[in-house]
């Protein structure tokens, strides 16, 4: 019989080299620095360049987490790459399965936007709690750089790319102590990268659409209103599920979108800056990258140590938010 309890033992990321910060931006569209840093926080973001690749920046963040979890690739069961900017649409985990040489392992995309790390943690955890799979690497990677409009000031300023990963093994005692996630597709339309088709006839009566996908659109005082909402909501669900107080929480882990939005649900919950995790004046928005980026940076720094208690909240598009509660390592 496995051990059905899972532990989160390494972590690991991976950033482009080229930095952009607000000044040099405000030279592409009409913003400045001032604007971005106080409605957002965030004062410079990476970009990959032509030569990077998805599959790169994630085998690079993937070989350091499985390092430090103390295993090798050919130990790993299962790779979950959550993104939403792929390097083939058909997906790109088995690139880096074929990349870091984790040939026993399954390996497959999940897209779940800005909440694709904490619906991917849920799910490799489902697959350790019934014993099919031991080790599993869990990677959150996106490249927003080559999506959003580049002359659309309320959306540029806020992306940047990057990738982050983490090793997820069966363990004796579960340290994965309570989650929840919900979906909420009629809100679909306050963000999207859309796929854009104009009607072609292939031959006399069947037409097909063919075109291609469209740079993001937001509608930002939106999203911004459902974060502040649901994500106070949910971290308070797996709380409940955890069955434990916000006291008892040592680090509050945000989807690194907006100091504003990190600031109003720490206040919201009663939860003291010192205990927020915040990484974005760096990074800007990195998707599904921006948890587990965060989360290696503060485990490196010796800020979250071991059995300390973290609360991890994804939201984005879909609209999709959810929570997860761990201890940290084993
Ligand atoms: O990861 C997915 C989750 N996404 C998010 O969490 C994003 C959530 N939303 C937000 O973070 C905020 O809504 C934004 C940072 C996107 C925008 O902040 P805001 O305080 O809601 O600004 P706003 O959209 O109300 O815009 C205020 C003003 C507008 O001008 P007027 O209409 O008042 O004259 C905008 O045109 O700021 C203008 N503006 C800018 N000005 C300078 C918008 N973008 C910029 C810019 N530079 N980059």
């Amino acid at each position: 019989m496995h051990n059905l309890g899972i532990a989160i033992t390494g972590s690991g990321s991976a950033l482009p080299a080229t930095s952009l910060d607000n000044q040099t931006l405000s030279r592409l569209v009409e913003t400045s620095d001032e604007w971005i840093t106080t409605r957002t926080g965030i004062c410079q973001r990476r970009l990959a360049s032509p030569t990077d690749s998805l599959s790169m920046l994630a085998t690079s963040a993937s070989t350091q987490a499985i390092a430090s979890a103390g295993i090798t690739a050919a130990d790993l069961d299962l790779i979950i790459l959550a993104t939403s900017t792929p390097d083939d649409l058909f997906g790109s985990a088995c690139k880096i399965q074929a990349n870091l040489g984790a040939t026993k392992a399954v390996a497959f995309d999940l897209t779940a936007a800005c909440s694709g790390f904490v619906f991917g943690l849920v799910t490799a955890a489902q697959y350790i709690r019934t014993g099919a799979y031991q080790n599993v690497l869990l990677i959150g990677a996106d490249i927003l750089s080559r999506w959003v409009d580049w002359q659309d000031r309320r959306t540029c300023v806020l992306f940047g790319d990057g990738a982050g990963a983490v090793v997820l093994q069966a363990n004796e005692s579960d340290r994965l102590l309570g989650f929840s996630l919900h979906s909420d597709g009629t809100q679909n339309h306050y963000l999207n990268l859309a796929y854009q088709a104009s009607d072609q006839e292939l031959l006399p009566d069947i037409n097909i659409a063919q075109g291609t996908y469209q740079p993001i659109t937001m509608n930002g005082k939106e999203v911004y209103r459902f974060a502040v909402q649901r994500v106070p909501e949910v971290i308070d669900k797996a709380l409940f599920k955890a069955n434990l107080s916000i006291d008892q929480i040592d680090w509050l882990l945000l989807h690194q979108a907006n100091q504003r939005i990190l600031d109003a649900v720490a206040q919201r919950l009663n939860i003291p800056q010192h205990k927020v995790i915040s990484n974005l004046a760096n990074y800007g928005n990195t998707s599904a990258a921006s948890i587990p980026i965060a989360l290696d940076e503060a485990v490196r720094q010796g800020k979250i140590q071991l059995n300390d208690t973290i609360v991890a909240s994804g939201f984005g598009a879909g609209l999709t938010w959810g929570a997860a509660i761990f201890q940290w390592g084993r």
